[in-house]
């Protein structure tokens, strides 16, 4: 066992609860703290407290004992939730993220890692569907996404500033589009390439599925195994500015489609509904600084990945 204590808030969630099982593996004492258990698996940590991080003293108790930090709790979904739920989104996130990270401060933390996400890079960066990747300077001048982008960017800054003034060492990790297992599928909060996999494990062979937007919307994917790996990665250097993880490999929604469409053997039509929020029209990550910092890029294939997802989901299904 190694002699560092660690905490993963956002332990009953998809990325928290992979990030768990890898921290074990390494040898780390973990506590798991979030608002609500994992929904598909016992938790692998050493504890797990049902807290609520919007709460100061809460905060305070997560943190007796802990050495390092992996604050990953948000109030958080695909498009269609971030779009709708905007106020609740910032109140929560910024009390979790701001009291957390006092929180970590004055337990004597040395180490502090922040989620943040692509959400922060401004749309004039992404308004047709073949973009050049996102560069970490490129966050500036700032236009994030409306609420969850805004916060993140300002808890970025945040993270920066105490890391200046109060020497906590803070790492900051944007992520691209994390899918996988163990990820939400449905109910409103789930991804791209979980609602995907849903509609296709339940359509019939020759099926018809929505898809939001005209399909010609652009991201890229990342395996959830590289994520966890990158994160840990990233906790273990000394770079404490911003850095991407992703992957750069940029596909259309309808190549997402056909993709799943294929691992599912299924021949799949497609009905666009241009009513539905589509987010901005093109983002790619740039992976140059990762590339550099970490010496490392995540490399599971996006077919590789998508078929452990399908067959999860599908499993969940029943189908
Ligand atoms: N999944 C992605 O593609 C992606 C992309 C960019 C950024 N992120 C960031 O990564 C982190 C983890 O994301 P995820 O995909 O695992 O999401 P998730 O929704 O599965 O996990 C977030 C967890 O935070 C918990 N939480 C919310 N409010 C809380 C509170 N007040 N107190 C305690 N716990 C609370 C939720 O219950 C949930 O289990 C988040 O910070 C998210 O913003 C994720």
């Amino acid at each position: 066992m190694k002699k560092e204590r660690v905490l993963v808030t956002g332990a009953g969630g998809f990325i928290g609860h992979h990030l768990i099982k890898y921290l074990k593996k390494k040898g780390y004492w973990v506590r798991g703290v979030d608002i609500k258990a994992p929904e598909y698996e016992k938790t692998p940590a050493d504890e797990f407290m049902i807290l609520d991080l919007r709460s100061w003293p809460n905060c305070l108790r997560a943190l007796i004992g802990i050495n390092h930090v992996y604050n990953l709790a948000a109030n958080m979904g695909g498009i269609g939730f971030i779009h709708s739920h905007k106020a609740e989104i910032v109140h929560d996130n910024t009390l979790v993220s701001i009291n957390m990270l006092e929180a970590a401060r004055l337990n004597g933390v040395s180490k502090f890692l922040f989620t943040s996400s692509a959400c922060v890079y401004p749309s004039y960066r992404q308004d047709i569907p073949e973009v050049t990747g996102l560069k970490e300077e490129d966050a500036y001048p700032a236009d994030p996404e409306d609420g969850y982008g805004w916060e993140k960017l300002y808890t970025e800054r945040a993270c920066r500033h105490y890391y200046e003034d109060f020497g906590l060492n803070t790492y900051i990790v944007r992520f691209h589009n994390i899918y996988g297992p163990l990820g939400t599928y449905d109910g409103g909060r789930e991804k791209s390439p979980a609602a995907i996999c849903r509609k296709i494990a339940l359509a019939k062979k020759n099926g018809t599925i929505e898809v939001w937007g005209d399909g010609k919307q652009t991201r890229s994917y990342c395996y959830i195994g590289d994520c966890v790996e990158g994160i840990y990665r990233l906790m273990q250097s000394d770079y404490h500015q911003p850095l991407n993880l992703g992957t750069d490999r940029m596909v259309t929604i309808d190549e997402l489609v056909g993709i799943v469409a294929k691992i599912a053997g299924k021949k799949i039509l497609k009905r666009y509904d241009l009513s539905k929020p589509q987010g901005v029209r093109g983002r790619n990550s740039d992976n140059s600084r990762l590339r550099k910092v970490l010496g490392w890029e995540p490399k599971t294939p996006l077919e590789k990945g998508l078929t452990i997802t399908y067959k999860w989901i599908r499993r969940q299904l029943k189908t």
